[in-house]
């Protein structure tokens, strides 16, 4: 992954000009930009692998595209490849003018993508990079750097525990997301180290399909079964994994023992930080990330194409795709005010009943 010295935090996207930049060069009367009206069509992935979609993407592209004044559809294909498809091809023949996809796996996507392009359609990689796709541009965050603070959240709360040796298991995102690789990549960067080492010892590990929440409770069951209760620490690659191993660990009264992380800063995930039963979450300012993405999705539907000042090597086609990767933060306890700060989640959806106390102590007002 290569980064450029220009971050959109600091100096925003910069204009080259008014370039026909959408689909081929061929000047058709296809391309984005001269007389069409700009819409941009928006696919979410589900509503269930994280409550982000639908609660945090959802409303800042909304906010984003409303603010500018542009023309939007945004649709949540709910885990299903086929209703994915079928919704870029009525979005297609319903005129958007740039495409943005959260991809369920690189084969539809990829296809979804070129079919787009063919219809002189402008496309984003929202979040999730498509491998051997042919987006314009990949907004996201720097996903290696969530899985390094991920690798980095655990070791610290292993070290308080004082755990000798110990045994971490491994519930990683789904095997079609590439993000999923990269999280794996950076935690690994971290832990592998020290297994290699026997400073830690490496546990069992499962890819979870499509993030279901569900079937990493069953997993994480499987693998505490087969350990007979030896785990020490477990590597949840996003909040809704890390509930589903708390969950578990819950009913074995393990909960606040074994340390489990997690990503996204969701409610629940705030909440099981507050109590101590989870080790740690990353969060990642979904605004930021929606604000990018509309802002380059509002120039290729007016036929602009923006610079974005650096770049990700797709790993399939070795292609440059030109790409916003933000910096994502890790949360401990401390810091879980930083989240509410930053008007991600509210005071009022965190600090239930039961949570009052602890969001008093942990400086939330
Ligand atoms: C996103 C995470 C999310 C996960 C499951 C990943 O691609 O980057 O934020 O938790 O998908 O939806």
């Amino acid at each position: 992954m290569r980064r450029g010295i220009l971050t959109i935090a600091t100096v925003g996207l910069l204009v080259t000009g008014g370039v026909a930049a959408c689909g081929d060069d061929s000047g058709s009367d296809n391309d984005a930009g001269s007389d069409k009206k700009p819409k941009i069509g928006v696919i979410l992935p589900d509503s269930k692998s994280s409550g982000r979609w639908e609660n945090a993407d959802r409303k800042f592209l909304e906010a984003a595209f409303k603010a500018a004044g542009v023309d939007y559809d945004i649709q949540n294909a709910q885990d299903d490849k086929n209703q994915f498809q079928t919704l870029a091809d009525q979005m297609i023949t319903g005129g958007v003018t740039a495409l943005m996809i959260v991809n369920l796996d690189s084969g539809t996507g990829k296809a979804v993508l070129e079919r787009a392009k063919s219809q002189g359609v402008a496309t984003i990689d929202y979040d999730r990079l498509t491998l051997g796709g042919s987006a314009e541009y990949y907004v996201s965050f720097d996903n290696e750097v969530v899985g390094k603070l991920q690798g980095e959240g655990l070791t610290k709360c292993l070290t308080d525990k004082g755990v000798q040796k110990p045994v971490v298991a491994y519930l990683n995102g789904s095997p079609t997301d590439n993000n999923a690789t990269l999280f794996k990549n950076g935690y690994d960067s971290v832990l592998k180290p020290k297994f290699d080492s026997g400073e830690y010892v490496k546990g069992p590990e499962q890819s979870v399909p499509a993030w279901d929440n569900a079937q990493g409770a069953t997993l994480f069951e499987q693998m505490l079964t087969q350990t007979g209760g030896k785990i020490d620490g477990v590597l949840a690659a996003n909040d809704g994994l890390g509930n589903a191993a708390i969950s578990v660990l819950k009913k074995n009264k393990l909960n606040g023992k074994v340390p489990v992380t997690g990503q996204d800063a969701d409610v629940q995930g705030l909440q099981n930080i507050l109590a101590g039963d989870q080790c740690m979450t990353v969060y990642k300012a979904i605004k930021q990330e929606a604000d990018a993405a509309a802002e380059l999705a509002i120039g290729l539907a007016k036929g602009e194409r923006k610079e974005t000042g650096q770049t990700v090597k797709d790993p399939e086609s070795g292609r440059d795709v030109p790409s916003v990767l933000l910096t994502p933060k890790l949360i401990f306890k401390e810091n879980v005010k930083d989240v509410v700060a930053d008007g991600f989640v509210t005071k009022e959806a965190l600090c239930t009943a039961e949570y009052t106390k602890l969001c008093a102590e942990a400086g939330i007002s």
